[in-house]
């Protein structure tokens, strides 16, 4: 087919690393794999219940663009309550299908051809395709393991062009479990006020934290107003295939958000809505235990992980959120792609090369520790062998 038949701006887009990876190791049967980015654990038995319940009650229909009050209410009193964050409901919450229509929308709603965006290199893979998709340019924000993956004053201060409008900041970290405090982020908010950005925080991760709470930037002083907070229930809740998220964000951006979404998606399914509501609701009653049982095991096995790494000559650095460890793979003179293809390909073993985050994710590989304990030592006596077989 001819090309002009095709969108140019796609034709341009590449295609997603971590996508061709997966197409790689669909190629094999029963392999050790560390790829998979969601968690192994059931969705809590009484979220799945409420959403029965809803299609019982025939909860079926149309909600409004908006969603239902109830969802909004429940997000609000919750990120109150979480993280100390107060949006007001009626105007300033947009429920959405996954994290992932909250990027797709937030870029979208507030991006002009050739507005810059600076997204943090290694992160997760959707920004640069959104920002594309809206016909922005994204620049990357290189990050360090010297600095612990974090973003730091001074590199944003560097990379900040009078295009840049906005800054994606992703922690906890996908794919290097980084995590930013608040005195870190403290120190980035007379940058983002000089230079009047917008940040898109994206804390799909926020429940997941581990020996430190979790800071949301729009719980700083004078930054609410020019953030645009995503989140979701994929992660914390392990309700990845209910695909149901939310964007917070001041009512002249969220109202552009639901005129695109008039014409797109309409809203997340309305039993799913539900579901979320009983979710975030009933789970406070008991200081959302079932959460704080999946956050335990998590911590287990990244503990496990990273005195495993070290223990074997791959010392990664510790990861202190999300589910994922980015050990370097340099010493053993591969590239991360090399590495993950050679420990696929010999010892049954699958990771993600770390280039699929971006250019500074060359030498690394993302290890995910969403997996039983058990899978995850089978998979690391596997790269141990391959280690020690040079
Ligand atoms: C940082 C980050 N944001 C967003 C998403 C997408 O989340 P959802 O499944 O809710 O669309 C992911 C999924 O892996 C992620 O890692």
């Amino acid at each position: 087919m001819s090309k002009d038949l095709l969108s140019q701006n796609i034709v341009e887009m590449p295609q997603s690393g971590i996508r061709k990876f997966f197409d790689i190791i669909m190629t094999k049967k029963d392999v050790l794999s560390l790829v998979i980015g969601e968690p192994d654990f059931q969705t809590p038995m009484y979220i799945r219940q409420a959403c029965i319940g809803a299609i019982i009650d025939g909860k079926t229909h149309y909600t409004s663009n908006w969603g239902i009050p109830e969802f909004r209410k429940a997000v609000a009193d919750y990120l109150e309550y979480r993280f100390g964050i107060s949006y007001n409901y009626e105007n300033e919450i947009v429920p959405t299908i996954g994290a992932s229509e909250a990027i797709d929308l937030a870029f979208r709603s507030t991006l002009n051809p050739g507005d810059e965006v600076l997204v943090p290199d290694p992160s997760f893979v959707s920004y640069n395709m959104c920002i594309k998709m809206a016909y922005g340019v994204s620049k990357r924000l290189p990050t360090y393991e010297k600095d612990s993956f974090k973003v730091t004053a001074e590199n944003l201060e560097k990379a900040i062009t009078p295009k840049t409008k906005m800054l994606v900041l992703s922690y906890p970290s996908n794919p290097t479990g980084a995590i930013m405090t608040k005195e870190e982020l403290m120190k980035l908010v007379p940058i983002i006020v000089k230079h009047d950005l917008i940040v898109i925080a994206d804390e799909i991760y926020a429940e997941l934290t581990y020996g430190c709470e979790h800071t949301s930037i729009a719980a700083l002083p004078g930054m609410k107003e020019r953030t645009i907070l995503i989140s979701g229930f994929s992660k914390a809740f392990a309700m990845t295939g209910m695909r149901i998220g939310y964007v917070c964000a001041n009512k002249e951006i969220t109202f552009q958000m639901i005129k695109i979404r008039q014409s797109t998606t309409v809203a997340p399914a309305t039993p799913i809505q539900y579901a979320c509501v009983t979710a975030l609701n009933d789970g406070r009653k008991d200081d959302y235990s079932e959460v704080s049982y999946m956050r335990e095991k998590y911590d287990e096995r990244r503990r496990y992980i990273s005195e495993r790494l070290k223990k074997m000559g791959l010392p990664a650095f510790e990861p202190q959120g999300a589910f994922y460890i980015f050990p370097s793979v340099q010493k053993t003179g591969l590239s991360g792609y090399d590495f993950a293809i050679k420990a696929f390909e010999k010892y049954n073993v699958a990771m993600v090369p770390g280039n699929a985050f971006g250019v500074s994710g060359e030498n690394y590989v993302r290890m995910s520790y969403a997996t039983s304990i058990e899978k995850i030592a089978q998979a690391l006596d596997a790269i141990e062998k391959m280690l020690s077989e040079g």
